[in-house]
């Protein structure tokens, strides 16, 4: 299956370790998640912003499952500053255009690993007097110190470097329809 000619097509030939997630498992939960999700907001502006790049195609999935008015933006974060100190401050390259003010927030993660990014997403987003204020990750490693509050979250993830289903490495694997463990 993992050298299978599907996935070599896909890979250029270079096999995956493992599937970690197949296509229906992961369409099974964002399915779950959305139902989560529309039951959790009866009322209120929902805005469900997705963090770029990886949560692209879960976010794409998951908003069409969502079964009330909803707004979608999208957020590109950004570590700046003197590289030589992981100072783990974010900076927007691209800032969402839509207001947030009085709304309900709802941050789509592909990943939560040391959940840094995150962190520092939540204290500037809450600056803006949202509503709400909440996070989606598909998948949590929980390995985030201290735990962010993750109010849906797809699956736990094994501490292996995943890829597909919008991860990836150096920008290659973001396509592949399942993720899979690289090792
Ligand atoms: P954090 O700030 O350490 O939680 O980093 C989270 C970001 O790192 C995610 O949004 C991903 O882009 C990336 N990342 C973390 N773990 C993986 C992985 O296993 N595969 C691909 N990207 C990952
Ligand atoms: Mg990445």
């Amino acid at each position: 299956m993992l050298s299978s000619p599907e996935v070599m097509r896909r890979t250029g030939g270079l096999p995956v370790k493992s599937i970690v997630f197949d296509e229906r498992t992961i369409d099974a939960r964002v399915q779950e998640l959305a139902r989560d999700i529309t039951a959790a907001y009866p009322d209120g502006d929902l805005l469900v912003l997705g963090l770029l790049k990886g949560s692209f195609i879960f976010l794409s999935d998951l908003v069409r499952a969502i079964e009330r008015p909803i707004q979608v933006d999208f957020l590109v974060a950004s570590s700046y500053g003197d590289r030589k100190f992981s100072s783990g401050t974010v900076r927007l390259v691209y800032d969402p255009e839509t207001r947030l003010e009085g709304k309900h927030i709802l941050l789509v993660e592909d990943i939560i690993d040391t959940g840094k990014t995150l962190q520092r997403l939540m204290v500037l987003l809450g600056a803006r007097r949202p509503r709400s204020l909440a996070i989606c990750a598909l998948l949590d490693k929980q390995l985030a110190e201290p735990r962010p509050e993750l109010r849906f979250v797809g699956f736990r993830a094994p501490p292996a470097f995943l890829v597909g289903y919008g991860l990836d490495h150096a920008e290659n694997f973001r396509h592949l329809p399942f993720i899979a463990d690289l090792e």
